[in-house]
């Protein structure tokens, strides 16, 4: 049991017992890529696996993490100074981000504790399941629980993962919300439809009579602290330019959501052909992802696992010609999957790398599952499941 471990490496290392286990799961996002940045919806699930990390309050603002994940090292830092390098600028970030909503360190005193932590994970680093974020969430809630926090309210947690999302962005991919919000906000049987503008979280029955997801590691990473992280950021930066194209069109619209809600289909197509081609790609996948979310939360409600099959072949499509952020390798695993029985397949997550969502029955699942573990080492059933949440650290004697 991860969290067991973890409790048992905090002991070994630390001589002493930590206080809690705080949890944060990855995410799959059944559609809606690329769409959060925008302010448009997106439709994720939490998934059973995440990070857990162990953790007991010091006096002081330090943070020292250990962890036995491949290549990680050691954290060592103060959260008053600037963030180091490695995976402590994650945990780093949950502080900045908590110092800059105003979440701690308004009291008597002046700024919050740190904490010795030791950091265990079920789920894989840059296979595109969000293990960062997981672990800014992570760190977050167990520097809110050291500095005697009280419990949250749903709209709390949405503006919570908003200053996550904007702190992590401090020392990662310039990303949007979706990640720390399902994170913070996944409800097991669920997906969630994550909203922006204005923010919103709406709870989505998954039926697992009808549907069974996988997520698969194509095992290629997503490299975000290179060339993919560049990739990406260079798409943020093209949706920031055609949106402005569009509304130099059209008219300003209040971004993407205003242009989606106020401008029938055939004028926003004329206005995306007065964009020079790259901007045109990037906004055709933007707008028609959009649209797709709509029918995907759709069809999740009324069982129709079918439909939803073709909206993610359409998704992985649009990624892959319009959006250019998908890989041979996620083609590929795509590919494979559907040729195997999968209803749909698509690339999950910012892609350039990473792992792909299968969508298939539940009676074929644990074939599918067993046919796909052939050629991809990490293979696993992607169960809609729980929030963030700091676990009893009860330990084995
Ligand atoms: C990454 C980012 C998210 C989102 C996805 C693409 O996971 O962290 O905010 O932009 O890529 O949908």
């Amino acid at each position: 049991m991860p969290a067991e471990a973890a409790v048992r490496r905090f002991r070994e290392r630390f001589a002493r017992r930590p206080v809690g286990v705080s949890f944060a799961p990855g995410r799959v996002n059944i559609i809606g890529e690329h769409l959060d940045y925008c302010g448009l919806p997106v439709l994720p699930f939490a998934l059973r696996q995440g990070l857990y990390l162990a953790f007991r309050p010091r006096s002081d603002d330090r943070v020292r993490c250990l962890t036995t994940l491949p290549g990680a090292g050691v954290a060592d830092f103060r959260l008053a100074e600037d963030p180091p390098p490695g995976f402590g600028r994650y945990i780093h970030a949950a502080g900045a981000g908590l110092a800059a909503g105003g979440w701690l360190g308004r009291g008597p005193r002046r700024g919050f504790d740190g904490f010795d932590g030791f950091l265990e994970a079920t789920l894989p680093a840059a296979s595109g399941l969000s293990s960062s974020s997981a672990l800014v969430v992570a760190a977050a809630r167990a520097l809110l629980a050291v500095n005697r926090d009280i419990e949250r309210n749903e709209e709390d947690l949405r503006r919570l993962a908003l200053d996550l999302a904007v702190a992590e962005r401090g020392v990662a991919i310039q990303g949007g919300a979706m990640d720390q919000s399902i994170a913070l906000g996944g409800r097991a049987g669920c997906a969630l439809q994550l909203a922006f503008d204005p923010p919103a979280w709406t709870a989505v029955p998954v039926d697992p009579n009808r549907f069974a997801f996988l997520a698969v590691f194509t095992g290629s990473p997503a490299d975000k602290g290179g060339a993919a992280g560049r990739i990406f950021d260079r798409r943020v930066e093209e949706a920031r330019q055609a949106l402005a194209g569009l509304e130099r069109e059209i008219g300003p619209s209040g971004g993407y959501p205003g242009l989606l809600a106020r401008h029938p289909a055939a004028a926003l197509r004329r206005a995306v052909r007065s964009l020079p081609p790259p901007l045109a790609r990037r906004a055709t996948h933007i707008l028609e992802e959009a649209r797709r979310v709509g029918r995907a939360a759709s069809a999740l409600r009324r069982g129709d696992a079918e439909a939803l099959g073709g909206l993610l072949d359409d998704s992985h499509e649009s990624l892959r010609r319009d959006y250019e952020v998908s890989t041979e390798a996620l083609d590929r695993l795509v590919r494979t999957a559907r040729d195997r029985g999968a209803l749909g397949a698509r690339l999950t997550g910012a892609g350039l790398g990473g792992s792909a969502v299968v969508l298939t029955t539940p009676d074929r699942a644990a074939a599918l599952l067993d046919s796909l573990r052939r050629d991809y080492a990490v293979a696993f059933p992607a169960v809609p499941s729980g929030p963030a949440r700091i676990l009893p650290a009860a330990s084995p004697a």
